[in-house]
């Protein structure tokens, strides 16, 4: 793998310890954007994430006539002036989503049923994901989407009509697909019928209800019902993300002399797979503070030293700490025992193979880590060793990397790290902050 100028060096700090915030939950951030623009009003987005993943929704939301305007980068905030009873308008020129899976899936349900033609694509990651997850539901309501490869791939070429609701079954465990299909039911004649076998994060379900929305739900089943009069703006302070505290979560549980607090963070019961998990593995977490902010969970989470042991993951639990896999990988690696992840090949299909990337990429720094095809196996209790590892332009492979440098004996070079800003701009600074060297 080619070396690159943007790389980073971590080593393992004497003690970890601070008080930190991160940024505002990504998957939050794209709805209040998508949601906010199609209401009526203006609605204020408070700490939204100012990860590049998020730039690209308001970058294509902007093509799409719809004011989006900064009112802080301190703390970052936006104003979105709703379209309320109007259409969106029709972009000029293709729609980029740039790295962003939830931006061309969640923008390819709202295009559905606006009435123009648009085109959305993205960065060469994106464009080889699978999209024909998308494509088949909104069909089956009437939509006119082609894309590349047999309707397979970005880009996708969207000519926007009347949709009509339909009874789905999900055959993934796809928040991003489930939210689609609301995003177009929104738009559809008749009820949206969704039905999950295994849960995923509901934050749109969440802010659909807050906005108005006719929408029933439960872990298992969602109606919703077009409004009659268009959603309403609502003014959204977004919690902290938890997938980005849970790089912290696991620095403070593997590193020998650590103790960190994480200050209101989201702790939505569909993505604190990963505290379940450590909290198995035996990891010190304390929850603390728990209240709720607009419709969602949040509380500040507090971690120390522990002594992990390692543990079967598979079913239910994957879908809410999907992302947080290839950072679970080196926590089993430090772990006294075998940790085996089942029924995730969906890491596949990320921004990259995270199964092949996170098992080659541990390898080099001495991991005892084997393939398989829906997971992984660790066998832990092993002393890492620095090395040059490689990101493969994966910003969660990144930084799950770079927190293994942190247990690690000697240097660990990060490739291609300047990716981690995809969701978690100010990561490197955080590494700073919270390693005590003498
Ligand atoms: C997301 C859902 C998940 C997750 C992604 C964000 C979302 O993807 O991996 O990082 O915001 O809906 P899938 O829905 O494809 O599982």
């Amino acid at each position: 793998m080619a070396r690159n100028a943007q790389f980073r060096k971590v080593v393992s700090p004497k003690k970890l310890a601070g008080e930190i915030s991160v940024p505002g939950d990504k998957s939050i951030s794209h709805r209040a954007l998508i949601l906010n623009s199609l209401a009526r009003g203006t609605g204020r987005i408070i700490n939204l994430s100012p990860a590049k993943d998020c730039l690209s929704t308001i970058r294509c939301l902007r093509a799409l006539g719809v004011k989006v305007i900064w009112e802080s980068k301190e703390v970052p905030s936006v104003i979105v002036n709703g379209r309320g009873d109007s259409y969106l308008s029709e972009p000029a020129d293709v729609l980029n989503a740039g790295n962003s899976g939830t931006t061309i899936r969640l923008l390819s349900g709202v295009l559905a049923g606006q009435p123009f033609l648009s085109v959305i694509t993205g960065d060469s990651s994106l464009r080889s994901r699978p999209m024909g997850r998308i494509v088949q539901p909104l069909r089956l309501m009437g939509a006119e989407i082609i894309g590349r490869g047999g309707d397979s791939y970005a880009p996708l070429a969207i000519k926007g009509r009347k949709l009509h609701g339909i009874q789905y079954h999900l055959p993934i465990p796809s928040a991003q697909v489930k939210s689609a299909i609301l995003l177009a039911g929104l738009a559809a004649r008749g009820e949206t019928t969704i039905e999950q076998s295994l849960p995923s994060r509901d934050h749109s379900e969440r802010l659909l209800q807050r906005m108005g929305a006719k929408i029933v739900f439960d872990s298992r089943h969602i109606h919703l019902l077009p409004p009659t009069s268009p959603l309403n703006s609502i003014d959204i302070k977004v919690p902290g993300d938890i997938s980005s505290a849970a790089y912290w979560l696991i620095a403070g549980a593997i590193h020998p002399d650590a103790r960190i607090k994480i200050n209101c963070c989201g702790i939505n019961p569909f993505r604190t797979g990963i505290i379940d998990a450590l909290r198995a593995m035996g990891a010190r977490i304390r929850c603390e503070n728990e209240q709720m902010e607009g419709n969602e969970p949040v509380a500040d989470l507090v971690v120390e030293s522990s002594q992990l042991r390692g543990i079967e993951l598979g079913g239910e639990i994957i879908p809410r700490l999907i992302d947080e896999v290839p950072l679970l990988a080196v926590a089993a690696c430090v772990a006294e025992g075998v940790t085996v992840i089942r029924e995730a090949a969906e890491l596949r299909a990320k921004e990259s193979d995270r199964i092949a990337n996170t098992v080659k990429e541990l390898s080099r720094l001495g991991a005892k880590i084997d393939e398989l095809p829906d997971g992984m196996i660790i066998r832990g209790g092993t002393v890492l060793h620095g090395a040059e590892v490689y990101s493969h332009r994966d910003h969660r492979l990144a930084m799950s990397l770079a927190i293994a440098g942190l247990v690690a004996k000697g240097e660990t070079t990060i490739h291609n790290a300047g990716v981690t800003d995809i969701s978690y701009p100010g990561f490197w600074e955080v590494i700073q902050k919270i390693s005590i060297f003498s």
